[in-house]
Formats: structure tokens, sequence, C-alpha cells
């Protein structure tokens, strides 16, 4: 007999079907009510044992977290909160779960204690939840990107190149730490390496893709990235996942519209997809939301956030026209902020951004045209020769969950530009090389997967919407 699952029992009413379940036990009551859940949906389906013609010995073993099958008829439910259930005429236990040592409790656990049992916190409602709705979100991204014309690229993982300049970049190497080969000057040889050179984990695919996209029109990458920087943030990983569309003769608006488009198609087929998974996490945002200031409260649910960033137009400003904003802004005036805006030029921090969404324009807002010196090497000089056009995407409670721009496609001012930040051109030759040959007018961004799963499920700290987040001192798994 084939094995049903829970999510398609509990929509079910084709009564007095003898049914084939395994699962794990999430509570058990009464000597006789299972909770019984598979992973298939966020809901468990009630299972009823016949206590009286039940072994003694069988009926000890069934306990939160146990995995047992059951054999069982679907039957209409009489009691409240359910509207099916199982009979069950044969129940066998396939892995015990002693009830003394089993860290996940029904009870409510800090998410601190979930994490530092990360391989054990999926089989809590919420992990369940947020877990769900990852897996639709990356689907939503590959259907939507797939259904625009575009090809998935696999950016290499292990890289020669710093894509961001910013230097927070993992070392590869198969050099002995202890002893590594030196050369004349004293330092590490790492022409002796394994690639014959320096190499490291990804920061960003970007500039493959742009290669690719110079040939197949519209690409994106969907894969890790990681980066070796210090932020012990709520909003920062050493390894997270980035989504990059590249598209060919695309220009800054164009980017921007790629952007949006993009963002509501996949938060739309979430909300359509994973109803009951956001129906409890929807619940758990507004408790959360309760613990906290007033002050500080979320004015929307979970899911009204979600339907406002679906209906609304995200609001477009220029870099120069936020600064003034921010300057004028109140928090600035009393010094509210911890770094004040004085000057034009100065990057804007995340209490910046958050104000901007959150206060000022309250809806999400794509900044654009920044100053050139605060941004990477590739984007594309403005005629005003110190801007140039990037876009970065802030939202609610995130800030920044897209980076992008329209790339440098000129020649020369790409070789004056890395020349002045003293990039080594002989280190990206290939790169120059799409600038040599059919140059054109191009586009992409980066979303941090991540950051759109946070804001997609209400989940404060980025560590809990990645099965296993690897920060700063923390590897564990
Ligand atoms: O703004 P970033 O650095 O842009 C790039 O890497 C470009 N090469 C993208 C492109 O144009 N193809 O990063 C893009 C996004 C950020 O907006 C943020 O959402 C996310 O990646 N991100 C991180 N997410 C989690 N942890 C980190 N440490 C992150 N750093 C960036
Ligand atoms: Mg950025």
């Amino acid at each position: 007999m084939t094995r049903s699952n829970v999510a398609e029992l509990l929509n079910s009413t084709n009564f007095s079907q003898e049914v084939n379940l395994k699962g794990w036990v999430r509570t058990f009551r009464a000597n006789r009510f299972i909770a019984l859940s598979d992973g298939s949906t966020i809901n468990a389906i009630q299972c009823v044992v016949d206590f009286e013609n039940t072994d003694e010995s069988i009926l000890k073993r069934i306990t939160t977290g146990a995995a047992i099958a059951l054999k069982g008829i679907l039957v209409e439910s009489l009691g409240k909160g359910q509207n099916v259930e199982i009979k069950v005429s044969k129940i066998e236990i396939l892995g015990d779960s002693n009830p003394e040592e089993y860290p996940i409790q029904p009870k409510k656990h800090s998410l601190e204690f979930l994490r530092e049992n990360a391989h054990l916190r999926i089989r809590t409602n919420t992990f369940g939840a947020v877990m769900r709705v990852r897996s639709a979100l990356s689907f939503a991204v590959h259907k939507y990107f797939t259904k625009n014309g575009f090809y998935n690229f696999h950016a290499p993982i292990i890289t020669g190149s710093d894509a961001e300049g910013a230097g927070e970049m993992f070392n590869v190497t198969t050099l002995d730490a202890n002893n590594p080969p030196r050369n004349e000057e004293g330092k590490i040889d790492y022409s002796k390496d394994f690639f014959g050179k320096l190499t490291h984990l990804t920061v960003s695919g970007q500039l493959e893709a742009e290669t690719y996209a110079m040939a197949l029109g519209k690409v994106y990458t969907f894969g890790p990235t990681f980066r070796a920087e210090n932020s012990n943030t709520t909003r920062h990983l050493a390894e997270f996942w980035m989504i990059e569309p590249e598209v060919a003769f695309n220009n800054l608006d164009d980017n921007m519209d790629l952007a949006e488009d993009f963002i509501k198609s996949v938060i739309s087929y979430v909300l359509k997809n994973c109803k009951d998974d956001l129906t409890f996490l929807n619940d758990r945002f507004i408790q959360e939301e309760k613990s906290k200031p007033v002050m500080e409260r979320s004015e929307m649910s979970l899911i009204e956030k979600l339907n406002f960033i679906i209906d609304n137009n995200f609001t477009r400003v220029t870099y120069t026209e936020a600064i003034d904003i921010l300057k004028n802004s109140t928090p600035n005036k009393k010094k509210k902020f911890k770094y004040l805006i004085e000057d034009w030029g100065t990057d804007l921090q995340s209490e910046h951004e958050r104000y901007l969404v959150e206060k000022h324009f309250k809806c999400p807002v794509i900044l654009y045209d920044y100053p050139a010196k605060i941004k990477a090497f590739y984007m594309r000089l403005n005629d005003d020769g110190k801007t140039v056009r990037a876009m970065d995407v802030l939202f609610p409670g995130i800030g920044e969950i897209v980076g992008g721009s329209q790339r440098e496609e000129r020649l020369d001012i790409l070789q004056k530009k890395m020349s002045d930040l003293g990039i080594d051109e002989k280190e990206l030759w290939w790169y120059l090389d799409t600038r040599k040959f059919g140059t054109a007018v191009h586009s992409g961004f980066g979303l941090g997967f991540e950051r759109l799963v946070q804001f997609t499920t209400g989940m404060g700290n980025i560590r809990d919407v990645i099965p296993y987040p690897r920060t700063p001192q923390n590897a564990e798994f």
C-alpha cells in the first residue's frame, strides 16, 4: 500500500479509506491522541489509538519526537480543531525518542536555544514554516526567470578575482599553513598552490555573469556567496545565497523595473502557495511585535506587509535627494543617528536607510545615482563625473535587500577607473574583453536571498532563515 502524507489527508474527504502513514510524534495525550507530523504541512494530523487493544509497552514509547508508522482509517472528526482524523488499527515504533534527553519538547523554546540545536530546530513549527517558505521562494525565483526568458548561469564558487573590490574574502588554498613555500622576498609563494595562484571563495558571480549576458542576453545566478566581513548583525552572514540577474541592453531604469517586478512576483507566489505556513508566521509575528516597545512595533501584520509590497510602487529617489531629506530629518538634527549626515558623499548606514523607508516614505525605496567614491569600480559613470548609475532597493525592517547598477560599458573609462583604484588589468583581462568585443549597455543586480526570506517570514534574525548559519566564530554543524 502506498504511503499517504499528512497534507493530502487533511484535505481529503475520501472517508473510510485505509491509510498508511509515517511521521514523528508531536504530542501524545490521554494515552489516545497522537498529533503526527511528517513535514508535508505545518499541521499535524490527529491519530486516535485504540489504547485498550494496544500493548502498554508500545504506548509508553509514543513520545514526542519518536518516529512511528501506522495503519488506519480516515474518518470525519467529531472533536474540535480538526475536520478529519485517523482511527489507528496498527502502530509500529520505528525510532524511539527518549523524553528525558530530547531537547525539542512541546513548549516555547528561545531562538537562541534553537540555534544551538540547529539540527533539531527544524522539527519546530516555526522552523518548519520558515524553511518551507524558503523552499517555495527558491522555486519562485527559478520560475520567474525561466518564464521571462532568462538562462540560469552557474557562476564559479572558487575565483581569482574580487568582484566587489572590498577585499573581504576567504582564501582557498591547499598549502600547509604551518610551512608554506616562500619566494625570495619571504612572502608565501602561491604559484606553488593548487591553482598556481591565490584564490578565494566568490563574493559575487556578477563579473562572470556579465560575460554570459553578453552572449545569452538574459542570465541569472542563484548560488552561495561568501564574505569574511566581521559583522555580527541580524542581517549579515559569512555564507549567504545571492540571486544575480544580468541583462544585455538594459539601462538603470529597466534594471529598477526588473527588480521591482521580480520581488513582487516571488512574494505573490508565496502568498498564494504557502497559506498555512504564512498564517502561522503571521500569528507569530503579531505576538513578537507585542513584546516590543510601542514605538518600535510594526503598524502592519506580516501578511499586510507582504500585500503592501505587492500593491504599491517602490519610490525612486536619487542619493542626492535622500541626503537632503536625511540632513533635515529630526533624528539628524537631534543627533539621534549614530552616524550624523553632514556632507554629500558619505555612505548611508542602515539606520539612515531604515529612516527613509520606515519613517519618511513609508514604502520600499529605490535609491540611485550614488557617489562614485562609495561604490564598486564597474558601475557606469554619469555625465556629472561624480555619480554612478548604482541602485539599492531598501525594505522596511531590513534596509538594503538589493544592490545593483548599470555597468560601465566604455572600455577607456573602465580602464581609468581601475587604474585609479589600483585594480590590476592583468587580473581582469577577460572582463575587459567584454568591453573590447561587442560592448553594449547592460545592467544587473544582486538580491540577498536570506534577506528576502527574512522579510517574507517576519523573522528578526538572518541566522533563523538559513539552515546552518555561518557567522564570525560560528561554523558548527
Ligand atoms: O550590494 P552587494 O554587495 O552587491 C553585489 O555583490 C553586486 N555584485 C550584485 C550585482 O550587481 N550583481 O550585495 C547584494 C545583496 C545585498 O543587497 C544584500 O541583500 C546581500 O546581497 N548581502 C548579504 N546578505 C547577507 N549577508 C551578507 N554578509 C550580505 N552582503 C550582501
Ligand atoms: Mg550593496
